[in-house]
C-alpha cells in the first residue's frame, strides 16, 4: 500500500477507536439518567464534542498540522483542498440518545478532493470498516464486496428521511412511493455512514439521501467504491466531497436506481 495512505489510515483507525471507546463508555454511564436530564441535547453535545476532541488530538499527534473538517469543533474550510480529515465524531446521534444500537465514528482522509483512506467504527455493534484508495474495503480485516443483486424486486434499499428541511418531503415521498412496490423493502436506520457500510458489505443493494454533509458520507463513499459499488449525485455524476444528494449502490442497480428516483421509468 502507498506509504502515506497507510499512515493516514492507521492514524484514522486509532483516532476512531479512541472516540468509540469514549462514546461506548458514555453510553454505559449515562443511559440511566438520560430521560431525567433536563436538556437531553446537552448530553449528546457533550459526547459529540468529547469524541471530536479525542479524534483531533490523536490525528494531530500523528500528523502535525493536519487540517480537520469536523462536524462539531473544527469545521476548518474546504474539504476538497489539500490534505484534510473529514470527521463525524458521532453519526447517528438520535439513535445514541435513545439507546438504539446504530451509531458510529466516521473519518475520511482526503487529498485535494480525492478520498485516500477511511474508517467507520461501529460503536454499538462493533466492527471496524476500512478502505484505502485502490486497495479494497475491509471489515475487521476481511475483504468485503457489494451485493450482486441485479433485480430491483430483490433489492433492499437504505435511506435517510429529510428531517431537517421539510421542503424536501414531497419530492422524497414521491420517490418512496415509486420504490415501495418495485423493491424488496426500504430501511431507515438513522446513520448515513453505517448505511453506506451496509451497501459496501452487500446488506443494502442501494442507498439514497437528499441532503448530506461531507462528514456523513465521505468515509462511506470510499468504502462503497472500494467494495465495487458506485456513489453519485442524483444526476449520476460521481459524488464529490461537498454536501448534497448521495446515491449509492452495488453498481449493477445504479442506472435503474437513478431512473426510478428521477421518475424516468414511466
Ligand atoms: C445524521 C445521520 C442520519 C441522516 C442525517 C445525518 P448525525 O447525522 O447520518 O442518518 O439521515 O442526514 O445528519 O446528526 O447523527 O451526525
Ligand atoms: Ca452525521
Ligand atoms: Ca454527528
Amino acid at each position: 500500500m502507498h506509504a502515506d495512505r497507510h499512515q493516514w489510515l492507521n492514524a484514522a483507525v486509532s483516532a476512531a477507536a479512541t472516540a468509540a471507546d469514549f462514546i461506548a463508555q458514555e453510553a454505559r454511564t449515562h443511559r440511566a439518567i438520560q430521560w431525567e436530564a433536563k436538556s437531553a441535547t446537552d448530553f449528546v453535545s457533550h459526547v459529540d464534542l468529547g469524541a471530536e476532541e479525542r479524534i483531533r488530538d490523536t490525528l494531530l499527534a500523528r500528523i502535525p498540522g493536519l487540517r480537520i473538517v469536523g462536524e462539531e469543533l473544527s469545521n476548518d474550510g474546504n474539504p476538497e483542498d489539500g490534505l484534510v480529515a473529514i470527521v463525524d465524531p458521532l453519526d447517528g446521534t438520535t439513535n445514541f440518545l435513545h439507546g438504539f444500537p446504530n451509531y458510529c465514528v466516521s473519518i475520511c482522509m482526503a487529498l485535494n478532493g480525492v478520498p485516500q483512506a477511511a474508517v467507520i467504527h461501529d460503536v454499538a455493534r462493533g466492527g471496524v470498516y476500512t478502505a484505502t484508495a485502490g486497495a479494497g474495503a475491509f471489515v475487521d480485516g476481511q475483504r468485503m464486496h457489494v451485493s450482486t443483486i441485479a433485480e430491483p424486486a430483490r433489492a433492499l434499499i437504505g435511506t435517510g428521511f429529510p428531517f431537517r428541511d421539510v421542503s424536501y418531503a414531497e419530492r422524497y415521498l414521491a420517490m418512496m412511493r415509486r420504490l415501495m412496490p418495485a423493491t424488496a423493502g426500504m430501511r431507515r436506520a438513522g446513520s448515513a455512514a453505517l448505511d453506506l457500510t451496509d451497501v459496501a458489505h452487500g446488506r443494502f443493494d442501494a442507498f439514497w439521501e437528499l441532503w448530506l454533509n461531507p462528514w456523513d458520507f465521505a468515509a462511506g463513499m470510499l468504502l462503497v467504491r472500494e467494495a465495487g459499488g458506485r456513489v453519485t449525485d442524483l444526476e449520476g455524476r460521481e459524488a464529490r466531497l461537498l454536501g448534497g444528494t448521495i446515491v449509492a449502490s452495488n453498481g449493477t442497480l445504479h442506472d435503474w436506481f437513478l431512473d426510478i428516483l428521477n421518475d424516468r421509468l414511466g
